[in-house]
Parts: structure tokens; sequence; C-alpha cells
């Protein structure tokens, strides 16, 4: 059985250590995922991950692992006054400061040096941050392999963002239509109770959109000017748009083939 790998260095910060420490690479992927609020990039981090040795960073599991914490779900785990201050930004689909999110990712520069690589998600979000992940990374001597940008009409985005549910036990994320439990609001996997995030509320959705295609949006120009975004249809079922992603990552990192002899 494949055992589930917890992200406690990310999720948690400070001394935390993994379960499962990844494997050793001579070769590990950096990537970052781009796209709008419900776009499906949780879904395709996923795919990724379970194909790569690499782990989904994302900043947003970062502030609800600290939410769930705030009402007694994790004990243990106090979120800071910046956390907390961060999760009434969240609450109204606004971005976090970046200096709170550069501060958080500031303490989780482990998980950006690891050996199985990253998968960011949710990070950078706005230029100042982009700015910020290239000096980390040239300080210690890392490089991105590419920008995966995923685009879709902001009427399926949306559609998408407000089906979602989400498992209050495991977080596995579910989709109303698109991808129901069995049982209707039971996980599957662990029967624990389905719940809606607090930012899939329609007004709110309407902000985070807003606050994407002004805050985010920008980014696929600064990382096509660096010559490493790939902008990656995200219409259809999540394998079709996976099997989309490893072509497109196959054809930037392959070296080509070399013509046969003749
Ligand atoms: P974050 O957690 O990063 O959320 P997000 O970018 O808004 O992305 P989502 O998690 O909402 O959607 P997704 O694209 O991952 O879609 P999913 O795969 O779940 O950030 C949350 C908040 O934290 C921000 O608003 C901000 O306040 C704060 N924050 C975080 N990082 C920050 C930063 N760096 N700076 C400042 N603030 C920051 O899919 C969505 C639904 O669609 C699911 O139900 C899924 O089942 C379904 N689905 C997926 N793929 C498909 C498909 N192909 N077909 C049909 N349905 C699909």
């Amino acid at each position: 059985m494949k055992t589930l790998r917890d992200r406690a260095a990310w999720l948690r910060g400070g001394n935390a250590v993994c379960n499962v420490p990844a494997p050793e690479l001579e070769r590990p992927l950096r990537l970052i995922l781009l796209g709008a609020p419900g776009v499906g990039k949780g879904t395709q981090a996923e795919l990724i991950t379970s194909g790569f040795a690499c782990c989904q960073l994302s900043t947003g599991d970062v502030f609800r692992a600290a939410s769930s914490a705030d009402r007694g779900g994790c004990a243990g785990f106090e979120p800071s006054p910046a956390m907390a201050d961060a999760l009434g930004y969240m609450r109204r689909g606004e971005l976090v400061p970046d200096q709170t999110v550069l501060n958080l990712v500031g303490e989780r520069v482990n998980c950006l040096r690891c050996r199985g690589g990253f998968l960011l998600d949710g990070f950078p979000r706005t230029v100042a941050q982009a700015e910020a992940l290239d000096k980390i990374l040239e300080r210690e001597k890392l490089k991105l392999d590419a920008v995966i940008s995923y685009d879709l009409p902001i009427e399926e985005v949306v559609a998408r963002a407000s089906g979602r549910r989400t498992c209050s036990k495991c977080k596995t994320v579910y989709h109303l239509t698109a991808h129901p439990p069995a049982k209707e609001g039971i996980c599957d996997k662990c029967g624990g109770a389905l719940y809606q995030r607090e930012d899939d509320k329609p007004e709110t959705i309407r902000v985070r959109q807003e606050t994407y295609a002004r805050s985010t949006a920008p980014l696929i120009e600064y990382y096509g000017r660096k010559g490493l975004l790939i902008s990656i249809s995200a219409e259809g079922v999540p394998g079709a748009i996976f099997a989309r992603t490893l072509d497109a990552l196959a054809a930037r990192l392959l070296p080509p083939e070399e013509e046969p002899q003749k």
C-alpha cells in the first residue's frame, strides 16, 4: 500500500520532519503551478506528486492547517498572530500581505532544498513574491524547471470552485457533479464529513477571481519573459489535463532525440 506523505515540514514549519523522507534524486523536479482559484491546481498537484518525488508546497494549505488548529483540529499547533490575521484575509478572498507570506516561506526554506524537489502551489502570487523567491533560489543555488499555467474560461473556473467540497478529516477534495462522493456529504476514504470552504461562497469567489486578475495573472508575463512558462488548457477531466502536463514537461525537460545515423 502507498504510504501517504504528510508534508509535516511544510505544513507545520519549525523543526517538524516529514513522516516519509524524500528520495535522494540526482535531478529533482522544481515546478510552480499558476492558475485562477478553482482551476484545478490542487487536483493536478496531487497527480504530479504521485508520479514524481516532489512535494506539493501549498501556501493555502499552511493557512488552512492553521485555521483548523484555530478551531481545535490539530492539538499542539497554535497559529501565530500573523497567521490568525492571515485567516481574515482568506475569509474575505483577499491576498494575505506579502510580508506574512514571505515570512512563512522563509521559515520553510528546507522544503525548497528538499532532495525530492518541490511543486509550489499558490506561491508566488504577486510579482513582489516572485522576486523574493528568485532571490531565495539564487542564494540556495536552486533552479526552477518550469512554471505551469492552467487556463480555463472564467465561468468554468467559478463552477469548479463553487461545487468543491472538502473532507474535514483527511482533506480529500470532491466536486458536487464532476467528482461526487459515493454517499452525499461523506468522504469515501475516511468517512469524514464534507464541508464547503469559506472562500468558496459565491461572493468570495468573485473577489478571489478579481484579485487573481489584478495580482497573480501578471506572473504569467513575468515567467514568460524568463522562458519558464508552459501554458496548458485545463479543459476536460483531470486525467486528460495531467496527460497534457506530462507531455509538456517531457518536451521541456527531456533532451531532443538524436537523428538516427544514415
Ligand atoms: P489557495 O489554497 O492557494 O487556493 P486557490 O489558488 O484559490 O486555489 P484553490 O485551492 O481554490 O483551487 P485549485 O486551483 O487548487 O482547484 P482544485 O484542484 O481544488 O489559497 C487560498 C487563499 O489563501 C487565497 O485566497 C489567499 O487569501 C491565501 N493565500 C494563499 N497563498 C497566498 C500567497 N502566496 N499570497 C497571498 N495570499 C495567499 O479544484 C477545484 C474544484 O474543481 C474541486 O472541487 C475539484 O474536484 C474540481 N476539479 C478539479 N479539476 C477538475 C476538472 N478537470 N474537471 C472538473 N472538476 C475539476
